[in-house]
Protein backbone atom coordinates (compact mmCIF):
# COMPACT_ATOMS: atom_id res chain seq x y z
CA UNK A 1 0.00 0.00 0.00
CA UNK A 2 1.29 3.42 -0.79
CA UNK A 3 1.30 5.74 1.66
CA UNK A 4 -1.94 8.66 1.12
CA UNK A 5 -0.48 11.78 0.35
CA UNK A 6 -3.01 15.16 0.84
CA UNK A 7 -1.31 16.20 -2.81
CA UNK A 8 -2.78 13.12 -4.45
CA UNK A 9 -5.46 12.53 -6.55
CA UNK A 10 -7.40 9.69 -8.50
CA UNK A 11 -9.41 9.51 -12.14
CA UNK A 12 -11.39 6.62 -12.79
CA UNK A 13 -12.05 5.65 -16.08
CA UNK A 14 -10.88 3.86 -19.72
CA UNK A 15 -6.81 4.54 -20.01
CA UNK A 16 -5.03 4.86 -23.04
CA UNK A 17 -1.13 4.65 -23.11
CA UNK A 18 1.71 3.49 -24.76
CA UNK A 19 3.51 0.53 -23.83
CA UNK A 20 5.80 1.06 -26.45
CA UNK A 21 6.43 3.04 -30.12
CA UNK A 22 3.32 2.98 -32.15
CA UNK A 23 1.47 0.63 -29.69
CA UNK A 24 -1.49 1.27 -27.68
CA UNK A 25 -3.23 -0.24 -25.06
CA UNK A 26 -6.59 0.58 -23.28
CA UNK A 27 -7.24 -0.42 -19.38
CA UNK A 28 -11.37 -0.10 -19.92
CA UNK A 29 -12.20 0.30 -16.25
CA UNK A 30 -8.86 1.98 -14.97
CA UNK A 31 -7.88 3.99 -12.30
CA UNK A 32 -4.94 6.84 -12.92
CA UNK A 33 -2.85 7.94 -9.52
CA UNK A 34 -1.05 11.91 -9.53
CA UNK A 35 0.66 13.03 -7.34
CA UNK A 36 3.82 15.33 -6.73
CA UNK A 37 7.48 14.29 -7.69
CA UNK A 38 10.40 15.51 -5.34
CA UNK A 39 9.92 19.23 -7.13
CA UNK A 40 6.10 19.26 -6.21
CA UNK A 41 5.01 18.54 -9.82
CA UNK A 42 2.04 16.47 -10.52
CA UNK A 43 3.02 13.21 -11.98
CA UNK A 44 1.69 10.27 -12.98
CA UNK A 45 2.50 7.96 -9.59
CA UNK A 46 0.36 4.84 -11.26
CA UNK A 47 -2.53 3.87 -13.88
CA UNK A 48 -3.91 0.44 -14.25
CA UNK A 49 -7.17 -1.31 -13.55
CA UNK A 50 -9.31 -0.34 -11.11
CA UNK A 51 -9.15 -3.41 -9.20
CA UNK A 52 -5.92 -3.46 -8.06
CA UNK A 53 -4.61 0.33 -8.80
CA UNK A 54 -7.08 1.06 -5.93
CA UNK A 55 -6.26 -1.19 -3.58
CA UNK A 56 -2.93 0.20 -3.15
CA UNK A 57 -4.36 4.27 -2.86
CA UNK A 58 -7.32 3.74 -0.58
CA UNK A 59 -7.38 6.85 1.14
CA UNK A 60 -6.69 8.73 -2.35
CA UNK A 61 -9.85 10.99 -3.32
CA UNK A 62 -11.21 9.62 -6.61
CA UNK A 63 -13.06 11.68 -9.28
CA UNK A 64 -15.37 9.25 -11.33
CA UNK A 65 -14.84 9.63 -15.15
CA UNK A 66 -16.62 6.49 -16.04
CA UNK A 67 -17.66 6.08 -20.01
CA UNK A 68 -15.02 8.83 -20.19
CA UNK A 69 -11.21 7.88 -22.14
CA UNK A 70 -8.04 9.46 -20.28
CA UNK A 71 -5.07 9.92 -22.59
CA UNK A 72 -2.31 11.49 -22.89
CA UNK A 73 -2.13 15.43 -23.77
CA UNK A 74 -1.30 15.89 -27.45
CA UNK A 75 2.02 17.22 -28.32
CA UNK A 76 2.20 19.14 -31.12
CA UNK A 77 5.58 19.37 -32.12
CA UNK A 78 5.63 22.61 -34.82
CA UNK A 79 2.74 25.73 -35.13
CA UNK A 80 3.19 29.25 -35.58
CA UNK A 81 1.40 31.43 -32.81
CA UNK A 82 1.20 34.56 -34.69
CA UNK A 83 -0.90 32.91 -37.73
CA UNK A 84 -3.94 32.18 -35.74
CA UNK A 85 -5.97 34.45 -38.41
CA UNK A 86 -3.90 33.15 -41.03
CA UNK A 87 -5.63 30.10 -41.03
CA UNK A 88 -7.31 29.83 -44.30
CA UNK A 89 -5.76 32.01 -46.53
CA UNK A 90 -5.04 30.36 -49.89
CA UNK A 91 -2.08 31.16 -52.08
CA UNK A 92 -0.82 29.60 -54.98
CA UNK A 93 1.91 27.84 -52.93
CA UNK A 94 4.45 28.25 -50.08
CA UNK A 95 5.76 31.56 -51.15
CA UNK A 96 3.54 33.81 -52.78
CA UNK A 97 1.66 32.63 -49.36
CA UNK A 98 4.26 34.06 -46.83
CA UNK A 99 4.22 37.25 -48.96
CA UNK A 100 0.80 37.78 -49.13
CA UNK A 101 -0.31 36.85 -45.78
CA UNK A 102 2.21 35.69 -43.19
CA UNK A 103 4.79 38.24 -42.98
CA UNK A 104 2.11 41.19 -43.02
CA UNK A 105 0.12 39.22 -40.12
CA UNK A 106 2.85 38.64 -37.95
CA UNK A 107 4.02 41.97 -38.92
CA UNK A 108 1.46 43.33 -35.95
CA UNK A 109 3.68 41.48 -33.33
CA UNK A 110 6.30 44.28 -32.99
CA UNK A 111 2.77 45.34 -29.99
CA UNK A 112 3.41 43.54 -27.35
CA UNK A 113 0.36 44.12 -26.56
CA UNK A 114 -1.28 42.78 -29.81
CA UNK A 115 1.20 39.46 -28.80
CA UNK A 116 -0.54 39.09 -25.49
CA UNK A 117 -4.26 39.10 -26.64
CA UNK A 118 -2.93 36.51 -29.33
CA UNK A 119 -0.92 34.01 -26.91
CA UNK A 120 -4.09 34.38 -24.72
CA UNK A 121 -6.31 33.32 -27.16
CA UNK A 122 -3.86 30.73 -28.64
CA UNK A 123 -3.02 28.46 -25.45
CA UNK A 124 -6.54 28.54 -24.57
CA UNK A 125 -7.21 27.04 -28.40
CA UNK A 126 -4.23 24.86 -27.69
CA UNK A 127 -6.02 23.35 -24.31
CA UNK A 128 -9.51 23.66 -25.52
CA UNK A 129 -8.25 21.04 -28.39
CA UNK A 130 -6.17 18.22 -25.34
CA UNK A 131 -3.10 19.75 -26.95
CA UNK A 132 -0.75 20.06 -23.90
CA UNK A 133 3.31 20.63 -25.41
CA UNK A 134 3.90 22.86 -28.00
CA UNK A 135 7.34 24.06 -30.60
CA UNK A 136 5.94 27.30 -31.30
CA UNK A 137 7.61 29.63 -33.40
CA UNK A 138 6.68 33.17 -32.23
CA UNK A 139 7.79 35.79 -34.68
CA UNK A 140 10.69 38.43 -35.14
CA UNK A 141 10.01 40.35 -32.52
CA UNK A 142 11.21 39.51 -28.85
CA UNK A 143 8.20 41.11 -27.30
CA UNK A 144 5.99 38.12 -29.28
CA UNK A 145 8.06 35.88 -27.11
CA UNK A 146 7.73 37.36 -24.08
CA UNK A 147 4.34 37.21 -24.10
CA UNK A 148 3.95 33.28 -25.07
CA UNK A 149 6.41 32.70 -22.32
CA UNK A 150 4.50 34.50 -20.06
CA UNK A 151 0.92 33.00 -21.04
CA UNK A 152 2.39 29.54 -20.88
CA UNK A 153 3.53 30.07 -17.63
CA UNK A 154 0.84 31.34 -16.42
CA UNK A 155 -1.17 27.90 -17.56
CA UNK A 156 1.33 25.74 -16.16
CA UNK A 157 2.22 24.94 -19.93
CA UNK A 158 4.95 22.64 -21.15
CA UNK A 159 5.99 24.94 -24.30
CA UNK A 160 9.13 25.79 -26.07
CA UNK A 161 9.21 29.11 -28.56
CA UNK A 162 12.03 31.40 -29.71
CA UNK A 163 12.34 34.22 -31.47
CA UNK A 164 12.40 34.14 -35.50
CA UNK A 165 15.47 34.85 -36.92
CA UNK A 166 15.22 36.43 -40.17
CA UNK A 167 17.88 38.94 -41.75
CA UNK A 168 17.08 38.86 -45.31
CA UNK A 169 14.32 38.61 -47.82
CA UNK A 170 11.66 39.72 -45.29
CA UNK A 171 10.26 43.49 -45.69
CA UNK A 172 10.17 45.93 -43.45
CA UNK A 173 8.68 45.13 -40.26
CA UNK A 174 9.31 41.38 -39.36
CA UNK A 175 13.33 41.45 -41.10
CA UNK A 176 15.32 41.56 -38.16
CA UNK A 177 19.40 43.07 -38.07
CA UNK A 178 22.28 39.99 -38.11
CA UNK A 179 24.06 41.43 -34.81
CA UNK A 180 20.72 42.16 -32.57
CA UNK A 181 18.83 39.02 -33.63
CA UNK A 182 21.70 36.92 -31.96
CA UNK A 183 21.98 39.23 -28.52
CA UNK A 184 18.33 39.10 -28.39
CA UNK A 185 17.78 35.43 -29.18
CA UNK A 186 20.56 34.96 -26.16
CA UNK A 187 18.78 37.17 -23.69
CA UNK A 188 15.87 35.21 -24.52
CA UNK A 189 17.49 31.98 -23.54
CA UNK A 190 18.76 33.14 -20.42
CA UNK A 191 15.33 34.74 -19.34
CA UNK A 192 13.31 31.93 -19.97
CA UNK A 193 14.64 28.97 -21.05
CA UNK A 194 13.89 26.07 -18.06
CA UNK A 195 11.67 28.54 -16.05
CA UNK A 196 9.05 26.68 -14.92
CA UNK A 197 8.06 23.89 -17.67
CA UNK A 198 9.09 26.78 -20.53
CA UNK A 199 12.08 26.29 -23.18
CA UNK A 200 13.63 27.73 -25.35
CA UNK A 201 14.25 27.03 -29.34
CA UNK A 202 16.81 28.88 -31.60
CA UNK A 203 14.25 29.81 -34.70
CA UNK A 204 15.85 30.14 -38.00
CA UNK A 205 13.28 30.88 -40.62
CA UNK A 206 14.14 28.73 -43.25
CA UNK A 207 17.80 29.25 -45.26
CA UNK A 208 16.30 31.66 -47.63
CA UNK A 209 15.25 34.36 -44.99
CA UNK A 210 18.81 33.97 -43.09
CA UNK A 211 22.54 35.26 -43.64
CA UNK A 212 24.95 32.92 -43.54
CA UNK A 213 26.41 35.13 -40.64
CA UNK A 214 22.58 34.53 -39.30
CA UNK A 215 22.70 31.32 -39.71
CA UNK A 216 26.52 30.85 -38.40
CA UNK A 217 25.81 32.43 -35.18
CA UNK A 218 22.54 30.25 -35.02
CA UNK A 219 24.61 27.38 -35.06
CA UNK A 220 27.25 29.21 -32.36
CA UNK A 221 24.46 29.51 -29.88
CA UNK A 222 23.30 26.13 -30.90
CA UNK A 223 26.53 24.69 -29.49
CA UNK A 224 26.98 26.91 -26.50
CA UNK A 225 23.38 26.09 -25.26
CA UNK A 226 23.22 22.21 -25.85
CA UNK A 227 19.71 21.73 -24.21
CA UNK A 228 17.63 24.47 -26.19
CA UNK A 229 15.72 23.69 -28.91
CA UNK A 230 16.13 24.46 -32.84
CA UNK A 231 13.41 24.78 -35.27
CA UNK A 232 12.94 25.83 -38.19
CA UNK A 233 11.85 24.62 -41.96
CA UNK A 234 13.34 22.44 -44.94
CA UNK A 235 12.20 21.01 -48.04
CA UNK A 236 8.85 22.29 -48.18
CA UNK A 237 8.03 23.31 -51.71
CA UNK A 238 10.25 22.72 -55.31
CA UNK A 239 10.06 26.91 -55.55
CA UNK A 240 11.43 26.75 -51.84
CA UNK A 241 14.06 24.14 -52.70
CA UNK A 242 15.27 25.85 -56.20
CA UNK A 243 16.12 29.19 -54.55
CA UNK A 244 18.13 27.67 -51.81
CA UNK A 245 19.92 25.67 -54.82
CA UNK A 246 20.51 29.47 -56.01
CA UNK A 247 21.94 31.10 -53.13
CA UNK A 248 23.92 27.89 -52.16
CA UNK A 249 25.06 26.12 -55.75
CA UNK A 250 27.55 24.10 -53.90
CA UNK A 251 25.73 22.48 -51.12
CA UNK A 252 24.52 18.69 -51.44
CA UNK A 253 21.38 19.56 -50.16
CA UNK A 254 19.23 21.97 -48.43
CA UNK A 255 19.09 20.05 -45.55
CA UNK A 256 22.88 19.98 -45.60
CA UNK A 257 22.56 23.61 -45.70
CA UNK A 258 21.34 22.88 -41.73
CA UNK A 259 24.27 20.67 -41.45
CA UNK A 260 27.24 23.17 -43.02
CA UNK A 261 26.21 25.99 -39.78
CA UNK A 262 26.15 23.35 -37.26
CA UNK A 263 21.98 23.12 -36.79
CA UNK A 264 21.29 19.50 -37.18
CA UNK A 265 21.48 18.25 -33.10
CA UNK A 266 19.39 16.19 -31.40
CA UNK A 267 16.23 18.63 -29.97
CA UNK A 268 16.67 19.86 -33.86
CA UNK A 269 13.33 19.89 -35.14
CA UNK A 270 12.59 21.00 -38.90
CA UNK A 271 9.41 21.18 -40.56
CA UNK A 272 7.93 18.99 -43.24
CA UNK A 273 11.19 17.32 -44.59
CA UNK A 274 8.92 16.51 -47.76
CA UNK A 275 11.53 16.76 -50.91
CA UNK A 276 14.55 15.08 -49.29
CA UNK A 277 16.61 12.08 -50.33
CA UNK A 278 17.92 8.95 -48.31
CA UNK A 279 20.93 10.19 -47.87
CA UNK A 280 19.16 13.32 -46.08
CA UNK A 281 17.21 10.91 -43.94
CA UNK A 282 20.74 9.26 -42.98
CA UNK A 283 21.51 12.56 -42.12
CA UNK A 284 18.91 12.96 -39.79
CA UNK A 285 18.49 9.94 -38.33
CA UNK A 286 22.95 10.45 -37.48
CA UNK A 287 22.51 13.76 -36.21
CA UNK A 288 19.65 13.15 -33.83
CA UNK A 289 17.68 16.10 -35.60
CA UNK A 290 13.80 15.36 -35.69
CA UNK A 291 11.01 16.25 -38.66
CA UNK A 292 7.86 17.58 -37.92
CA UNK A 293 5.54 16.07 -40.25
CA UNK A 294 2.80 18.60 -40.74
CA UNK A 295 -0.13 17.16 -43.02
CA UNK A 296 -2.80 19.28 -42.99
CA UNK A 297 -0.31 22.04 -43.88
CA UNK A 298 0.79 20.07 -47.17
CA UNK A 299 -2.17 19.42 -48.37
CA UNK A 300 -3.56 22.85 -47.85
CA UNK A 301 -0.80 24.53 -49.66
CA UNK A 302 0.23 21.67 -52.12
CA UNK A 303 3.74 21.30 -50.66
CA UNK A 304 3.59 17.29 -51.19
CA UNK A 305 3.77 14.08 -49.31
CA UNK A 306 5.87 12.99 -46.12
CA UNK A 307 7.45 9.61 -47.10
CA UNK A 308 6.40 7.57 -44.17
CA UNK A 309 8.07 4.53 -46.10
CA UNK A 310 11.30 5.76 -46.50
CA UNK A 311 10.77 7.34 -42.87
CA UNK A 312 10.92 3.93 -41.54
CA UNK A 313 13.13 2.38 -43.77
CA UNK A 314 15.99 4.99 -42.72
CA UNK A 315 14.73 5.16 -38.71
CA UNK A 316 14.49 8.94 -38.18
CA UNK A 317 12.45 10.85 -35.54
CA UNK A 318 9.56 12.17 -36.15
CA UNK A 319 5.93 12.89 -35.26
CA UNK A 320 3.45 14.87 -36.13
CA UNK A 321 2.32 18.63 -36.24
CA UNK A 322 -0.49 21.28 -36.81
CA UNK A 323 1.67 23.71 -38.41
CA UNK A 324 -0.85 26.10 -38.12
CA UNK A 325 -1.72 28.65 -40.07
CA UNK A 326 -0.23 27.01 -43.29
CA UNK A 327 -2.20 24.18 -41.18
CA UNK A 328 -5.78 24.32 -41.42
CA UNK A 329 -7.14 22.98 -37.52
CA UNK A 330 -5.44 23.30 -34.03
CA UNK A 331 -7.20 19.88 -34.00
CA UNK A 332 -5.07 16.81 -33.26
CA UNK A 333 -7.82 14.12 -35.07
CA UNK A 334 -7.54 16.38 -37.90
CA UNK A 335 -4.03 16.36 -38.17
CA UNK A 336 -4.05 12.30 -37.50
CA UNK A 337 -6.56 11.77 -39.70
CA UNK A 338 -4.85 14.14 -42.77
CA UNK A 339 -1.21 12.04 -41.75
CA UNK A 340 -3.59 9.37 -43.13
CA UNK A 341 -4.70 10.31 -46.32
CA UNK A 342 -0.81 11.52 -46.56
CA UNK A 343 0.52 7.94 -45.66
CA UNK A 344 -2.53 6.44 -48.39
CA UNK A 345 -0.70 8.39 -51.03
CA UNK A 346 2.79 7.18 -50.58
CA UNK A 347 1.57 3.72 -49.59
CA UNK A 348 4.17 0.92 -50.71
CA UNK A 349 2.45 -2.40 -48.73
CA UNK A 350 -0.99 -3.44 -49.09
CA UNK A 351 -3.40 -2.87 -46.07
CA UNK A 352 -4.31 0.28 -44.17
CA UNK A 353 -1.50 2.59 -44.28
CA UNK A 354 -0.94 4.06 -40.76
CA UNK A 355 -2.63 2.17 -38.30
CA UNK A 356 -4.60 4.50 -35.51
CA UNK A 357 -2.61 3.37 -32.82
CA UNK A 358 0.73 4.79 -35.02
CA UNK A 359 -0.75 8.04 -36.04
CA UNK A 360 -2.07 8.45 -32.05
CA UNK A 361 1.71 7.75 -30.61
CA UNK A 362 3.04 10.00 -33.49
CA UNK A 363 0.94 13.05 -31.92
CA UNK A 364 1.89 11.85 -28.21
CA UNK A 365 4.68 9.98 -27.10
CA UNK A 366 6.04 9.49 -30.61
CA UNK A 367 6.46 13.33 -30.95
CA UNK A 368 7.26 13.67 -27.12
CA UNK A 369 10.86 11.22 -27.85
CA UNK A 370 11.48 13.19 -31.04
CA UNK A 371 11.82 16.75 -29.07
CA UNK A 372 13.82 14.67 -26.63
CA UNK A 373 10.67 14.53 -23.80
CA UNK A 374 10.44 10.87 -23.41
CA UNK A 375 9.10 10.18 -20.12
CA UNK A 376 8.55 13.72 -19.53
CA UNK A 377 5.01 14.33 -21.57
CA UNK A 378 3.22 12.31 -23.93
CA UNK A 379 2.19 8.98 -22.05
CA UNK A 380 0.84 8.20 -18.75
CA UNK A 381 3.54 5.93 -17.23
CA UNK A 382 4.76 6.57 -13.76
CA UNK A 383 6.88 9.99 -13.74
CA UNK A 384 5.40 11.57 -16.61
CA UNK A 385 4.25 14.61 -15.83
CA UNK A 386 0.21 14.52 -15.54
CA UNK A 387 -1.01 16.64 -18.75
CA UNK A 388 -3.62 14.63 -20.00
CA UNK A 389 -6.95 14.62 -22.33
CA UNK A 390 -10.63 13.49 -21.18
CA UNK A 391 -12.59 12.58 -24.29
CA UNK A 392 -16.14 11.91 -24.29
CA UNK A 393 -16.59 9.15 -26.77
CA UNK A 394 -20.56 10.09 -26.89
CA UNK A 395 -19.81 13.46 -27.72
CA UNK A 396 -22.00 13.45 -30.67
CA UNK A 397 -24.80 11.85 -31.96
CA UNK A 398 -22.53 9.90 -34.71
CA UNK A 399 -19.99 9.07 -32.06
CA UNK A 400 -21.88 7.26 -29.72
CA UNK A 401 -23.17 5.37 -32.15
CA UNK A 402 -19.82 4.55 -34.24
CA UNK A 403 -17.62 3.97 -30.78
CA UNK A 404 -20.61 1.95 -29.39
CA UNK A 405 -20.29 -0.71 -32.26
CA UNK A 406 -16.06 -0.60 -31.93
CA UNK A 407 -15.23 -4.24 -31.75
CA UNK A 408 -11.33 -3.48 -31.23
CA UNK A 409 -9.14 -0.88 -29.83
CA UNK A 410 -8.31 -0.09 -33.43
CA UNK A 411 -11.75 0.52 -34.63
CA UNK A 412 -12.37 2.51 -31.52
CA UNK A 413 -9.65 4.74 -32.42
CA UNK A 414 -10.35 4.97 -36.09
CA UNK A 415 -13.56 6.15 -34.85
CA UNK A 416 -12.07 9.16 -32.60
CA UNK A 417 -9.51 9.75 -34.89
CA UNK A 418 -12.04 10.27 -37.86
CA UNK A 419 -15.36 11.93 -36.26
CA UNK A 420 -13.12 13.52 -33.69
CA UNK A 421 -12.49 17.24 -33.19
CA UNK A 422 -12.84 19.38 -29.98
CA UNK A 423 -16.26 18.35 -29.04
CA UNK A 424 -14.63 14.64 -28.27
CA UNK A 425 -12.28 16.87 -25.70
CA UNK A 426 -14.07 17.01 -22.84
CA UNK A 427 -11.51 18.25 -20.19
CA UNK A 428 -7.82 18.72 -20.80
CA UNK A 429 -5.59 18.42 -16.88
CA UNK A 430 -2.32 20.24 -16.83
CA UNK A 431 0.11 19.18 -14.28
CA UNK A 432 0.25 21.45 -11.79
CA UNK A 433 3.29 22.48 -9.87
CA UNK A 434 2.47 22.96 -5.38
CA UNK A 435 -0.17 21.35 -5.69
N1 LIG B 1 8.77 28.42 -44.41
C1 LIG B 1 9.23 29.60 -43.92
N2 LIG B 1 8.32 30.18 -43.13
C2 LIG B 1 7.25 29.38 -43.11
C3 LIG B 1 5.97 29.46 -42.46
O1 LIG B 1 5.65 30.40 -41.74
N3 LIG B 1 5.13 28.42 -42.69
C4 LIG B 1 5.46 27.36 -43.47
N4 LIG B 1 4.57 26.38 -43.64
N5 LIG B 1 6.64 27.27 -44.10
C5 LIG B 1 7.52 28.27 -43.93
ZN1 LIG C 1 5.86 26.20 -40.12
Amino acid sequence: MVQYSWAMKAYRASILSFPGPAQAALESDGLLVVGPDARGRQVVEAAGPWASVSARYPDVPVEDLTGRIIAPGFVDMHIHYPQLDVIGSPADGLLPWLDTYTFPHEKRYSALEHSAESATFFIAELLRHGVTTALAFATSHPESVHALFAEAQKKQLRLITGKCLMDQNAPDGVRDETAQSLLDTETLIRRWHGVDRLGYAITPRFVPSCSPAQLRGAGELAAKYADVWIQSHVAENRDEIEWVRRLYPQARSYLSVYEQFGLLRPRAVYAHCIHIDDEDRALMRNTGTAAAVSPTSNLFLGSGFFDYAAAERCGFLYGLASDVGGGTSFSPFHTMLAAYYVGREGQTKPGVSLSPQSLWWQHTGGAARALGLDGVVGNLTPGCEADFVVLNPKATPLLARKTAQAASLDELLFSLIVLGDDRLVEKTVISQAGA
